[in-house]
């Protein structure tokens, strides 16, 4: 596991995100990756769609952190599917966050049988941009983010060039074991989106009795589960101690019988936002 994963382009993604969802634009995202910069965060997720990139480009430069230490992770929401539509998106996202390139650009949702006809195509036209980024060196990696193995069996039909990650809802009780299965066997690396479950895991009681036999906190456990499991964890915090808690997992290791307890939770976390039944 170490510092870093490597992606199937042999690209090093720093193990643990900052995630930005639901941080308001403006000081209050400013303040929150300017703390996770000065804590030691060298990744940081951010999309279009979470209204925030201005005041994490704001944040980026202010932190005075060198580019090429920072891996920078956007993605291109749903209204700007298709292959012209999600180019024009990308070149938005980087003015907005005044940067000349991404590390990893994802396709945020998949278009769906449920939504459109042409579900496959629409899909297809979109990771067409993508694959354009980045062979134009624009975007350092690509990927999806929401995408089940049968939103990807069709997509891998039809690229030339295979995604690098799939960013998936994952914690403690909902583990999307199929998913991970089908991403691990084509060489896509899983992100997690939600690893404490937005904050509703944190007080479990079978989670809360494991964290106190490492002396740590539930999220601080929920953070190690994920990358034990494989996963990369995307946590999310406003505030600053919880930010630098969040960072401080590399002091322990959780048991197997341990990891198998928290394996076998019941759902407790989730968000309830299934790719195939969104209504956006
Ligand atoms: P806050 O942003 O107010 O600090 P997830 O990463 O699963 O989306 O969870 C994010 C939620 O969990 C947020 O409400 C965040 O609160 C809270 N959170 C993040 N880290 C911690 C922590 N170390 N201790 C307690 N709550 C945390």
């Amino acid at each position: 596991m170490g510092n870093n994963f490597k992606l199937n382009n042999e690209v090093l993604i720093p193990s643990i995100g900052f995630g930005t969802w639901q941080i308001s634009e403006g000081k209050a995202v400013v303040n929150a990756v300017k703390c996770a910069l000065t804590t030691g965060y060298k990744h940081i997720d951010t999309a279009a769609v979470y209204g925030n990139e201005k005041g994490v480009g704001q944040a980026i430069k202010e932190s005075g952190t060198d580019r090429k230490e920072l891996f920078i992770t956007s993605k291109v929401w749903n209204t700007e599917r298709g292959y012209e539509p999600t180019l024009k998106a990308f070149d938005q996202t980087l003015s907005d966050l005044q940067l000349d390139y991404l590390d990893l650009y994802l396709i945020h949702w998949p278009a769906t049988k449920n939504q459109f006809n042409n579900w496959e195509q629409i899909n297809y036209d979109t990771w067409r941009a993508l694959e354009e980024l980045y062979r134009l060196g624009r975007v350092r990696a690509i990927g999806l983010s929401n995408f089940l193995p049968q939103h990807i069996e069709p997509l891998l039909e039809q690229a030339t060039i295979l995604p690098m990650v799939n960013q998936i809802e994952y914690q403690p009780g909902y583990m999307q074991t199929e998913c991970v299965e089908f991403c691990n066997k084509h060489n896509i690396l899983v992100e997690a989106w939600s690893p404490l479950g937005s904050g509703k895991l944190l007080k479990n009681e079978t989670l809360q009795a494991i964290a106190k036999k490492y002396n740590k906190s539930v999220a601080q456990l929920c953070i190690k589960w994920v990358l034990q499991n494989g996963i990369l964890p995307l946590p999310k915090s406003a505030t600053p101690k919880r930010i630098k808690e969040n960072l401080e997992v590399t002091d322990f290791t959780i048991e197997l019988k341990d990891m198998d307890t928290i394996n076998q939770m019941i759902p407790s976390g989730i968000s309830g936002l299934h790719p195939d039944r969104v209504d956006f």
